[in-house]
């Protein structure tokens, strides 16, 4: 697979709000993956809308053409996927190394298949992300485990998985979903205790649900599934839920930059702790049921004040929006401490934002201390990961002069032609082979 070698330049504002209009926020990136995964689950077809035609999306449609689904994508968003020709078992090391998420089609593929082969998942690079709680869990349902030159190959028993209770040691985002789907086709019940409550494995179970499969306990920490074989086909269109991290990431771009800056499609309700944070530290913000405006600063505020944020699972402050919450410490009246709790090695990104001229303090993997409010300067940045990527066009926005930022690739996992809607509220950005 050939990947562009680009970069985005970013002319900064020098610490001018210069961002206004609004914004429209795409079909969430975590939510369109496992509903694509569970085409597998289906013996026909499923019709998805609000796709984001973002680089993890073509990897995943990737690996489901390589499992022997039909995949139909239409140039909005549209996306038919037809998993009665599902045959193959093997995830191919090229496209599995670049998507951490290809995990989720585990269950899938083991419970339709009885048999599944993968590399150990590849993406973003933020620590060392195991796959214990998985391999762990299909021992559980029944299934053999073989490793051979990096390949590891799950077989579950001749009748296939088997309905168990599991308790996840932690909340984990796609150990959910994808035990979620093996639940779906096991034989009897599967339990799931601790499971992530994050919106994207809810819709994911509610998907499921409205398809046929008989699923308790969505939205709490308990479910319980009792298998019924595949699912049928549906005619009904299904809807992928908007990002609520990148409307989260436009929400700081905003309480930075913004000057009546208004986030079209999202959804507010997904957001509510992050909202609460910027109103206590200053930021005017007013929502409707889909859209959030920034108006700027509140009155009596001349700065951002400083708070500290703490990574958690949902409905806590997500990982995801870290790196750019950061950034919005670097312009914040006072001392802020950043505590990373879910993910180690993302906060790396924080020596580049201290070239640029912030005063951050990492005391260990997991705890940054950021001081403000800081001049930053335009500097030639690489982005490490899809999140900081981002953050990393947040801060060139608002500095002196300009930047470059390499590895557009990362941010194109996650974010669609972000250059051209950046473009659009006045941010003076583009993009350039590099
Ligand atoms: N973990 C284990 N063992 C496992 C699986 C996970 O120790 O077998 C650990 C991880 O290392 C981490 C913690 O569990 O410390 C929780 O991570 P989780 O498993 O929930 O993360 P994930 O499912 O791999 C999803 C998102 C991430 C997002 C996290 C946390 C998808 C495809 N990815 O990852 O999204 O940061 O949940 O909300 O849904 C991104 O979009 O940029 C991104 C990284």
């Amino acid at each position: 697979m050939k990947i562009k070698e680009e970069m985005f330049i970013v002319e900064g504002s020098n610490h001018q709000r210069n961002l206004k209009g609004s914004i429209k926020v795409n079909g969430s990136k975590n939510g369109a993956l496992p509903i694509i995964a569970s085409a597998v689950l289906f013996s026909g077809p499923i019709k998805l809308t609000n796709v984001p035609k973002i680089e993890d999306v073509k990897r995943m449609s990737e690996l489901m053409k390589e499992l022997g689904l039909k995949v139909i994508k239409d140039k909005n968003g549209g996306m038919v996927l037809d998993g009665s020709t599902t045959k193959k078992h093997v995830l191919t090391r090229e496209v599995s190394k670049r998507l951490r998420a290809s995990v989720i089609l585990l269950g899938p593929i083991l419970g339709r298949l009885g048999k599944v082969s993968f590399p150990h998942p590849g993406g973003c690079v933020i620590g060392a992300r195991p796959i214990d709680i998985f391999i762990e869990n299909f021992k559980k349902m029944g299934c053999t485990i073989e490793e051979n030159d990096g390949v590891y190959t799950l077989t579950a028993k001749k009748e296939g998985l088997i309905g168990t209770e599991i308790t996840f040691r932690i909340q984990s985002v796609t150990a959910t979903e994808t035990f979620i789907m093996a639940g779906v086709l096991a034989k009897g019940k599967t339990i799931l205790k601790n499971v992530a409550l994050e919106p994207e494995v809810t819709e994911l179970a509610l998907f499921l649900k409205n398809a046929g499969a008989k699923i308790e306990g969505i939205g709490t920490t308990t479910l319980e599934i009792e298998g019924n074989g595949l699912l049928n086909g549906l005619e009904k269109e299904t809807a992928i839920i908007p990002d609520r991290i990148e409307a989260g990431s436009f929400l700081i771009l905003g309480a930075i930059s913004g000057k009546n800056l208004t986030i079209e499609n999202c959804e507010p309700k997904h957001l509510e702790v992050p909202i609460k944070i910027l109103e206590d530290a200053g930021v005017e913000i007013e929502t409707t049921e889909n859209s959030i405006t920034i108006k700027g600063l509140k009155k009596g505020f001349e700065n951002i004040k400083s708070f500290n944020i703490k990574t958690h699972e949902y409905p806590g402050f997500p990982t995801d929006l870290q790196a750019p919450m950061t950034v919005l410490l670097t312009q914040g009246e006072g001392e802020g401490t950043v505590f990373e709790t879910i993910f180690e090695g993302r906060l790396n990104y924080t020596d580049e934002l201290k070239r640029m001229g912030a005063d951050t303090k990492m005391y260990d993997a997991h705890h940054v201390i950021v001081k403000g409010p800081n001049h930053l300067k335009g500097k030639d940045l690489q982005s490490p990961d899809i999140r900081a990527g981002l953050a990393f066009i947040i801060a060139s926005n608002i500095a002196e002069g300009k930047s470059t930022i390499g590895n557009a690739y990362l941010i194109d996992r996650g974010y669609e032609t972000i250059e051209k809607r950046l473009k659009k509220i006045g941010m003076n950005i583009k993009r350039v082979k590099s």
